[in-house]
């Protein structure tokens, strides 16, 4: 367990606590009385409920936004104990009080055990003794610590460092997003946004060793995949450029692949695109905006100003979400020490799947194939009761409406289009039905669902719908691993062995 303990007292302000909560770095503070006995828990989670709420946190108290009288737990408890405690209440701390002999009214308050107290313990533990309280999936399961950002499942909210991303995709360019995630601030003036936007452009160009090779990737098999293009290509450009093994070089050199990577993704994407279907890659302009610029290397042609906003607050929107399967793949290549380039192209496979980043087009696919508001509703009903996932609907964290998915309906309905209608109908239905045959499932709308009607009405062709994705969620990715190379221990979790008991003799192979 942790001491002392980091506590508050039931009259001081929420905004007081937070201050202390964050000078320790601690996600939570208790709530002590005179006496020392713990009487509330105040989280970071309850920070978030007063902010959606409107309350103002310099004059709240603490009382009113606690959790009071918490569960708390003896100094004796065993670790394995007090870990399935936390879990099974879904807690990330628990105080810990000394009995007192017996008498309530004399726990005094002597520490407080986090998550993270109890999975440094199990680390040491045999994996079978903690293996089954593992969920699958690792749903819930807090493998790191990163100020990078976070997404609030329940409270339908995500963030990149302090801010709402949903407020910077609506108020700033991606370049001062980008630098956020890398250099953790936003630029303050309009010549330090230059300043950085100024390391970008000349990155964008791709270097003539990957040009070269870029028409035989891109004519690959029968079927274009362009994430399968963009894997190869990313893989080639870190060689081309000689990326070294994180491991091996300095924060500052790490910093400049991910930099240089980050620029040339977009240029790849359309480059890649464009050659495939026999045109010439189109050359980045430095006058344009970021979103602007990538609509017209992949369509040679300037975008109207409101279909190169639309698509830069989809790419921001998108920058990072928390330890999703791409960005966790980077982080666990990045741990073995490899380069920038070979977490990239990890990254960018987890994120092909349909499950992870390549649902916008089946979204899509899906209003297509409903055609009108008459049939969605025995459309989707016979697809849910067959057992089918319907494609831009739920979320592993989200159990509310997804933050994106509301900006983007808003972004969609701005771009106005025939699919409009439809797409809200369908939504609605969906929402209905699910609701209907999936009961208590929380499921609702994911980013995917509008991020196609967005990207379609904007000109983007539907293959290149995931590739997009993956030319924003690349800055994520990277400011993860500039992260996980800061402070790096290789990732190696364990699993429990189910099969047949071992050890078995090598049957002889019969003639
Ligand atoms: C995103 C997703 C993979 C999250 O999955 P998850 O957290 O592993 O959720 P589970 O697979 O445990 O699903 C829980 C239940 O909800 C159901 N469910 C989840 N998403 C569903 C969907 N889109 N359509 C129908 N049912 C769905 C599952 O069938 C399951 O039902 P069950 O309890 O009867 O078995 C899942 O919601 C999904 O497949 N969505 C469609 C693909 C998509 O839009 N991906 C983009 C994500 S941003």
């Amino acid at each position: 367990m942790s001491r002392p303990v980091v506590t508050a007292q039931p009259a001081e302000t929420v905004a007081l606590a937070a201050q202390r909560m964050r000078e320790h770095k601690v996600g939570s503070v208790v709530v002590t009385d005179h006496d020392d006995r713990a009487i509330g828990i105040l989280t970071e989670r309850d920070m978030i409920r007063l902010a959606a709420a409107g309350s103002d946190a310099s004059s709240a108290k603490v009382s009113e936004w606690m959790t009071a009288d918490p569960d708390t737990i003896g100094p004796d408890m065993e670790a394995r104990a007090a870990f399935a405690s936390l879990a099974e209440r879904g807690y990330r701390h628990i105080p810990v009080v000394d009995d007192g002999g017996g008498s309530a009214a004399a726990r005094k308050l002597v520490g407080i055990v986090s998550m993270r107290d109890l999975m440094r313990v199990a680390m040491i533990q045999p994996a079978d003794a903690q293996a089954h309280e593992m969920p699958k999936g690792l749903e819930g399961v807090v493998v790191a610590d990163t100020t990078v950002g976070d997404v609030r499942g329940l409270e339908g909210f995500y963030h990149y460092r302090q801010y709402n991303a949903v407020d910077l995709a609506k108020s700033r360019p991606i370049e001062d997003v980008w630098q956020l995630m890398f250099e953790g601030r936003l630029p303050t003036t309009l010549a330090e946004r230059e300043a950085f936007a100024a390391k970008i452009r000349p990155r964008r160009a791709i270097p003539p060793a990957v040009l070269e090779v870029l028409p035989a990737i891109a004519s690959a098999g029968d079927v274009f995949v362009p994430l399968d293009a963009l894997r190869t290509a990313v893989s080639q450009y870190g060689a081309a450029l000689g990326f070294r093994p994180s491991h091996d070089i300095d924060g500052e050199t790490l910093g400049d692949n991910a930099m240089s990577t980050c620029a040339v993704v977009p240029t790849l994407i359309c480059a890649l695109w464009r050659l495939r279907r026999g045109l010439e890659p189109v050359a980045p302009r430095d006058d344009l905006s970021y979103a602007a610029n990538y609509l017209y290397m992949m369509q040679g042609a300037v975008p109207t100003p409101e279909h190169a906003a639309a698509v830069e607050k989809y790419l921001i929107s998108t920058v990072d979400h928390g330890f999703n399967a791409s960005t966790f793949t980077a982080r666990v290549i990045t741990s073995t020490g490899a380069d920038l380039g070979a977490a990239v192209v990890g990254a960018i496979g987890a994120l092909s799947g349909p499950l992870h980043g390549g649902a916008p087009s089946r979204a899509l696919q899906m209003l297509d194939e409903i055609g009108t508001p008459e049939r969605a509703e025995p459309w989707l009903r016979a697809a849910v009761e067959r057992g089918d996932r319907l494609m831009g609907f739920g979320h592993r964290v989200y159990k509310t409406d997804d933050p994106r998915s509301l900006m983007l309906r808003e972004v969609a309905d701005s771009l106005g289009g025939d699919k409009m209608e439809l797409a809200r109908h369908i939504e609605a239905t969906a929402v209905k039905v699910l609701d209907e045959l999936k009961p208590g499932r929380r499921l609702y709308t994911n980013v995917e669902f509008y991020a196609g009607i967005v990207m379609d009405r904007c000109g983007i062709p539907r293959e290149l719908f995931t590739p997009t994705f993956a030319a924003s969620r690349v800055i994520g990715w990277c400011a993860h691993i500039l992260e996980q190379a800061a402070d790096n221990r290789l990732i190696r979790p364990s699993a429990q062995y189910v099969g047949p008991p071992p050890p078995e003799p090598v049957p002889p192979i019969s003639v």
